[in-house]
């Protein structure tokens, strides 16, 4: 498939995930073969209000490309603005969000509530084509409510608008995550538009990608929730896609190397107190499925300084024979 200057072969993508898909682990997705990954989602109105933190999260480093920056809201005049104000960070693309359930996104008619107003929805679309000179691409949910049967007119208007690949989440807004995926919308979708679809929603694994892509038809797909923790997804997914194999799963030795990675990048992007916070959830990640995680994941609740943390890992390594 192609996007502007990129010419990908089904390309297996890092999610966008405000919070938790942060620099730090971008960086870190993409070196461990995750072809894309895009920024977290960034309130178009906070740029144009000229909220610094909202213009940080447009930032875009060489070692996470390509990537892609995420906006969300509704109002024309600031999301043309945000856009333009994101050339600044030379991103690969420019994504916008249309399917956020979240109560706040949704309140700036963003986000989801797009599902709603497909004509705003293109009209960004529309408006924000004629001021970047990289490709446009939009992130979306099925529809709002189950049985809303609206996924196919809508991506088919994103498309007439000018966008130049959509991704699809097969749930609707407001299953929040419940549920499973809906791959048969996301085959629709894809057979009714010509520029690429990206499946996404619930693969976990080599088959599960597999099954996503033989269900769909679609020309990539995008991961989330099952990279975190374990961005060896990408690779291991990349080999399965390839050759129908699966490869061995990473020992503990090499989850804790990459998880001491993530941490002194997040150590150096981020004020070290926020660091501090967000590692521990990542922790917890890494140690999902680890023999007496239960005890080890409280334990890194308690991590405040770099000293706490690299006790934590001294610890885990001695534990690595019993685990
Ligand atoms: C913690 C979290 C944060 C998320 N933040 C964003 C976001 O900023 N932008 C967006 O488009 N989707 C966001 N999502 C949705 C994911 O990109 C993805 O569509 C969803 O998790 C389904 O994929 P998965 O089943 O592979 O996790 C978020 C999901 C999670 C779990």
């Amino acid at each position: 498939m192609k996007l502007g200057k990129l010419q990908l072969n089904t390309p297996v993508m890092l999610a966008p995930m405000a919070g938790c898909a942060d620099r730090a682990f971008r960086e870190i997705c993409i070196d461990m073969g995750a072809d894309i990954c895009v920024g977290e989602l960034c309130s178009a109105k906070g740029v144009y209000f000229g909220d610094k933190k909202s213009e940080q999260l447009l930032f875009t480093d060489k070692n996470e490309r390509p990537k892609g920056v995420q906006l969300f809201g509704s109002d024309i005049e600031a999301m043309v603005y945000a856009a333009k104000t994101a050339l600044k960070y030379s991103p690969d693309f420019i994504d916008i969000n249309m399917g956020c359930p979240a109560p706040k996104v949704i309140a700036s008619g963003g986000g989801s509530a797009l599902l709603a107003t497909p004509q705003t929805a293109q009209k960004i679309v529309s408006e924000i084509k004629k001021v970047i000179n990289v490709p446009l691409t939009c992130k979306m949910r099925i529809g709002v409510m189950p049985g809303d049967n609206i996924a196919v007119e809508f991506a088919k208007g994103l498309q007439n608008a000018g966008a130049d690949l959509i991704t699809v989440h097969g749930r609707y807004a407001k299953q929040m995550y419940s549920g499973t995926a809906d791959r048969q919308t996301i085959k629709e979708v894809k057979a009714a538009v010509s520029i690429p679809v990206i499946a996404n929603g619930d693969i976990a694994d080599g088959a599960s990608a597999k099954e996503m892509l033989d269900i769909t038809g679609a020309d990539g797909i995008m991961i989330g929730r099952a990279a975190l923790g374990n961005p060896f997804i990408f690779g291991q997914i990349k080999q399965y896609l390839k050759n129908g194999e699966i490869p061995p799963a990473p020992t503990f030795s090499q989850k804790l190397e990459v998880l001491q990675k993530q941490f002194e990048l997040s150590i150096k992007y981020k004020p070290e107190k926020v660091a501090m916070l967000e590692i521990r959830k990542h922790c917890a990640w890494y140690l999902k499925g680890v023999f007496g995680a239960a005890a080890l994941k409280t334990e890194c609740f308690g991590i405040n300084t770099k000293k706490d943390f690299a006790d934590f890992i001294t610890k885990l390594k001695k534990l690595e024979h019993n685990i």
